[in-house]
């Protein structure tokens, strides 16, 4: 069965990287998340996309140039919700998961900026919260996904693929991850299947629509990551 990852929570109908849209995500029958992590100038690791904090909230700056409390004044409803939103921390998030079974693929937001032992710190606390089997950690920056796969051979990782790479499943081998995540156009029926068929775990992002959804679930994608866990959901109950 493909599992129904939602990409920065249900960020369809919710504001993005929030505990709401990751409560609505379960709710609507998601099966995990995808979020992304980023860390601020004192060391704390906060759940964002991007690199500054203008787009998704009310203020301005880089996160790295922040404090946790500086970025827990922040309002990131993005006008989508009558009441406030905070950006969360990723220990909030890993509190919440302690109460539930969700799978949670952890993006590392580390190929701008350089933050310094990203990874260790994610890890302890994956660790701390003995999350080991439920998460995945993913990056675009894959000396970063070396890295946490060097110091935490159990946890899984998977590299980011924007673009389509020639045999995408020896590399993540080569690598030393389970798996990998590519763009869904790149993720072509036949690169999948034998990705497949080598034991490598393939979760396409980010796949929003029907008939992407239905083609990458009948060839036995391991999950996808979609915007919208709740069409995702009605598709694979249709599909039997
Ligand atoms: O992890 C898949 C996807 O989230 C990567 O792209 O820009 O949405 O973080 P982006
Ligand atoms: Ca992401």
């Amino acid at each position: 069965m493909t599992l129904i990852l939602a990409h920065r929570g249900f960020s369809a109908a919710f504001p993005e990287n929030t505990m709401r849209a990751f409560v609505e995500a379960e709710s609507n029958g998601a099966d995990g998340l995808e979020l992304d992590v980023q860390m601020t100038k004192d060391g704390e690791l906060v759940v964002i996309h991007d690199e500054k904090v203008d787009r998704t909230t009310d203020g301005k700056g880089f996160v790295k140039d922040l404090s946790a409390k500086d970025i827990r004044k922040l309002d990131a409803s993005m006008q989508k919700l009558t009441t406030k939103e905070s950006i969360p921390f990723l220990k909030e998030v890993f509190d919440w998961l302690a109460g539930n079974k969700l799978v949670c693929n952890v993006e590392l937001k580390n190929g701008k900026v350089p933050y310094p032992e990203l990874e260790e710190k994610v890890i302890a606390l994956v660790k701390d919260y003995g999350l080991e089997e439920r998460i995945i950690l993913s990056s675009f920056n894959h000396y970063s996904i070396v890295h946490a796969t060097t110091i935490a051979p159990e946890i899984e990782t998977a590299p980011l693929l924007a673009e389509g790479l020639y045999m995408p499943w020896v590399y993540a081998k080569a690598i030393r991850a389970k798996g990998y995540h590519p763009h869904y156009l790149s993720a072509r029926d036949e690169l999948v299947k034998q990705a497949i068929a080598e034991n490598i775990k393939v979760r396409p992002y980010t796949v929003n629509k029907q008939s992407e959804m239905v083609r990458l679930m009948n060839i036995g994608c391991h999950a996808i990551i979609t915007d919208k866990p709740d069409h995702a959901l009605q598709i694979r109950m249709d599909l039997g």
